[in-house]
């Protein structure tokens, strides 16, 4: 099975040459990511999108890495998910309605456009990326957060961040922000569960949002490791809680670890707090340099949406296209990508 399916993605990307690119985020599971020819994070994949000549962007990673793709691009470029099931579950703790209810509940004790900054991480769908154009507000990623946050307090005192609670505080933490001044806005209760005060008096308001995989990273086995290794190094993603990103000596995107390693001294040990499909892949490559990696939790902690991209789904994207036939086109509303680039552009900008 997996010899014919990698036989018919060659020869579907052989006959497409240029005309296609196939992108993949660092997640992506060896045997699609294999087929890559460009790969990055989330800030670089959309640098990269936004650069490529080709008709058609394979995406292989979750719906809004193809979303922000399509916004980047241009309007003769296709862009493809292989499996529209690749969600983020992060992604879908925000949604339009609920932001602009929060919006509204907010005016009721302050004026939002003159006080509030809306940020969006870069996990979210579309219409929340072209909210935050309209308002003003921005997107982050987990490797500019820090920068983005420092811009929006330069435009206004506070800011609403969504959907991840956990980048927002490790953020916000960076900048010097007590912890007592960055609330969690329950959206599921009135006035996000705080008081008129507190919101007065926080700086940043944080969505009640995390990612499924991050959340099982525990201060614990950090603690485990130290002791059974204690010169080993720890390395978190930013989406790992408060408590695993402050006892772990380095935090980042999943560019920023891979690249901390691999400029690491030969010899070093590395306990890693991110997603599988990447730890496990690291931990191989760096063997010839003798570098040991380990995934930071004893259970599989894997983006099991973005996996649904698998070869035989990237095999039939590909193989349609060979025949004109374009399945699967992730395409965001005109208006929609008109704001949602604003608040991206002002991202790349400031990056
Ligand atoms: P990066 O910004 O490191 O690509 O992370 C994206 C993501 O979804 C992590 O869960
Ligand atoms: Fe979303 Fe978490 Fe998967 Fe990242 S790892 S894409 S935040 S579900």
């Amino acid at each position: 099975q997996d010899d014919i399916c990698a036989q018919r993605i060659t020869a579907a990307k052989n006959k497409l040459g240029k005309r296609v690119i196939i992108l993949a985020h660092h997640y992506q599971r060896a045997d699609v990511y294999k087929y890559a020819d460009l790969t990055g994070d989330s800030l670089k994949l959309s640098y990269l999108a936004a650069q490529t000549n080709a008709d058609y962007l394979v995406f292989c990673g979750v719906h809004f890495m193809a979303e922000v793709a399509d916004i980047l691009s241009s309007s003769e470029q296709t862009v493809i998910l292989p499996d529209l099931a690749a969600g983020c579950s992060m992604a879908d703790m925000a949604s339009l309605s609920k932001v602009e209810h929060a919006w509204r509940e907010l005016a009721e004790i302050l004026d939002p456009e003159e006080v509030i900054t809306p940020i969006t991480y870069i996990n979210s769908a579309a219409d929340l990326k072209a909210f935050c154009g309209e308002h003003g507000g921005i997107v982050c990623t987990s490797s500019n957060a820090t920068k983005i946050l420092e811009w929006s307090f330069a435009q206004r005192e506070k800011v609403l961040f969504f959907p991840d609670q956990h980048l927002g505080r490790w953020s916000g933490h960076k900048l010097g922000i007590p912890l007592d001044e960055m609330l969690v806005w329950d959206f599921d209760e009135p006035m996000g569960g705080l008081t008129p005060e507190q919101i007065k008096k926080a700086k940043i308001l944080l969505w009640k949002g995390h990612c499924s995989v991050h959340q099982m990273f525990q201060p614990q086995h950090i603690l485990r490791f130290r002791n059974q290794y204690p010169d080993g190094l720890v390395i978190s993603h930013p989406e790992c809680s408060y408590e695993v990103c402050k006892a772990s000596d380095y935090v980042g995107s999943t560019e920023y670890i891979i690249n901390t390693i691999s400029k690491a001294k030969a010899g070093t040990r590395w306990l890693v707090g991110t997603e599988l499909n990447l730890v496990s892949r690291i931990s191989e490559e760096f063997k010839s340099q003798e570098k040991i990696v380990q995934f930071m939790s004893p259970m599989v902690c894997m983006c099991s949406t973005m996996a649904r991209i698998d070869p035989q789904h990237l095999a039939w994207a590909l193989e349609n296209l060979v025949n004109e036939k374009v399945v699967n086109q992730i395409k965001v509303p005109v208006d929609e990508s008109k704001l949602a680039k604003l608040a991206l552009t002002r991202m790349l900008e400031i990056s």
